[in-house]
């Protein structure tokens, strides 16, 4: 028997989707086997995957002339994920497949028949349930994805099962919709970090308007511990930042299978010697990096000096747009990258200067080519910078209660509402309109900006960051207006 037959896939750029048909063509003929419409190596590959495959499933590999068509053709198709769409076509198109297919296909081939997980499959599900195609078969490891997605999912662990099913000989039922996950436990509580009321305050500023902040001070004084803190009092994800930052992780390949939707901001805090590719992504096909794995959430930068300078350039793009765009031949890819900076670092390379108990042995220039390796664009772009001192024996041998999380995290939402109801996610996403709307400073306020902005020969960007913090400040005291105070805070907290 010879035919057409087709079946949907779904194609993956960066984070945008669109819907694939693939047609299969069997007709008579020289035997041959070619795949048209812009497939990458991957997908040319997937002759071999799929041959082998439907052999050894117990069924026959035609022995025609076989073209498969990837529509529309025009755009380049990467990747494994349609080989069980290009299988399926192949069994239908020569009569071995007696059903039409039409639910959503995706997933890779081994070459004894076993479908494989693939990278992104809750966007492709959810660009084809958008598109009114509610069915999907996937690997059994997908399949929590694509429930998530809102697809009827279902896990096909080899190509004749997918079959079996296809053909009602064995029905399977659909994944269950993964329930809506509950709030993790954190791993640091503020109330169990002694002293560093200062430090303490700005990790809640940060938290309360996304604003950035740098923690500056000698070994073991709680800097990692403080920052580790910041998942403890930050606002919850709503439904779409975590599909958002789901997606991400699913084209990544870093789905958990058995919690497939984000319950929580991600927190990323990359090593030191991270490279440029694993901190803002790429590679053949492409893969976000750490920046856009923290979308919606916090990027910790744990000993910041320590970092190439190359690779903290690169920050730049994330920390202005909020996305980041990664160009390789002819293409590119575009993702999100909105996330809280967090960082933290010694002051000196020995990590003793401005400590009170023991004196700095850094030379001077060993000191200014510590502190070069931080770029002025991206200190300009961190709002929150605090010194963390050393904890003296006393507080640390007192056991007194110390504010929990959870009490600096109900303020934390009391302060993100008021933004909310602003019309804004977060104080630090204002424009300079909105700062003119929303962050009117009365008489002495204007006074002290004024002074500090020609003290400090601050950036008009600057101008604007310290703005922002003080409106979060604001903000957390629940007050209308901006007044000097809060002003005052801000500029003591960017020293
Ligand atoms: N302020 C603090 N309160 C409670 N424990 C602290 C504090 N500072 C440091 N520690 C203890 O010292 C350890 C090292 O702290 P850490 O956060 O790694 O310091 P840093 O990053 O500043 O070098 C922590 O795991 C904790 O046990
Ligand atoms: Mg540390």
């Amino acid at each position: 028997m010879s035919g057409i037959a087709r079946v949907t896939a779904c194609a993956l750029w960066g984070l945008e989707t669109e819907l694939v048909t693939v047609e299969v063509d069997v007709s008579s003929g020289l035997p041959g086997f070619d795949v048209v419409g812009l497939p990458d190596s991957a997908v040319r590959e997937a002759r071999e995957r799929v041959r082998a495959a439907i052999r050894n499933s117990g069924f026959e590999f035609p022995l025609r002339r076989i073209t498969v068509n990837l529509a529309p053709a025009e755009r380049r198709k990467e990747g494994t994920g349609f080989d069980l769409a290009i299988a399926l076509a192949i069994l239908r198109a020569s009569g071995q497949l007696l059903v039409a297919v039409s639910e959503l296909c995706v997933g890779e081939l081994g070459l004894d028949g076993a479908v494989r997980p693939v990278r992104g499959v809750l966007p492709r599900a959810k660009r084809a349930v958008g598109a009114g195609i509610p069915g999907a078969l996937v690997a059994g490891q997908n399949a929590a994805e694509a429930a998530a997605a809102g697809s009827e999912a279902i896990a096909v662990d080899t190509l004749r099962a997918a079959v079996a099913h296809l053909d009602g000989t064995v029905r399977l039922a659909p994944a269950a919709r993964p329930p809506v996950p509950d709030a993790p436990a954190w791993e640091v509580d503020l109330g169990d970090i002694v002293g560093q009321e200062t430090p303490k305050r700005a990790l809640e500023i940060a938290a309360a308007g996304g604003h950035n902040l740098l923690l500056i001070g000698p070994p073991g004084t709680g800097k990692t511990l403080l920052a580790q803190a910041l998942p403890s009092i930050l606002p919850p994800l709503d439904e779409d930042e975590a599909m958002d930052a789901s997606v991400v992780h699913s084209v990544a390949g870093l789905v958990d299978p058995g919690r497939p939707l984000l319950r929580a901001r991600p927190f990323r805090a990359p090593h030191h010697t991270a490279s440029r590719l694993s901190l803002v992504g790429g590679g053949t096909p492409p893969r976000p990096g750490e920046v856009s794995l923290a979308h919606t959430g916090a990027l910790f930068l744990d000993e910041l000096a320590q970092f190439s300078p190359q690779v903290l350039d690169t920050l730049r793009e994330p920390l202005q747009e909020g996305r980041i765009t990664i160009s390789r031949a002819g293409t590119s890819a575009t993702y999100p990258a909105r996330f809280t900076l967090i960082a933290a670092m010694n002051p000196c390379p020995c990590g003793k200067l401005g400590d009170s108990a023991t004196p700095c042995t850094c030379l001077p220039d060993a000191i200014d080519r510590y502190n070069g390796r931080i770029s002025g664009p991206l200190l300009d772009r961190i709002d929150l910078r605090v010194h963390v001192p050393r904890v003296p024996y006393e507080a640390l041998r007192d056991g007194r209660a110390h504010e929990r999380s959870s009490d600096v995290r109900r303020r934390v939402l009391t302060a993100r509402a008021r933004m909310t109801a602003r019309g804004c996610r977060a104080n630090s996403e204002l424009t300079p309109a909105d700062l003119r709307r929303h962050c009117s400073l009365d008489g002495p306020a204007e006074a002290l900006l004024g002074r500090a902005v020609q003290d400090r020969r601050l950036s008009a960007r600057a101008y604007h960051r310290i703005l922002r913090v003080a409106r979060t400040i604001a903000d957390l005291e629940v007050s209308d207006g901006v007044r000097r105070d809060h002003l005052a805070s801000a500029l003591l907290l960017r020293a």
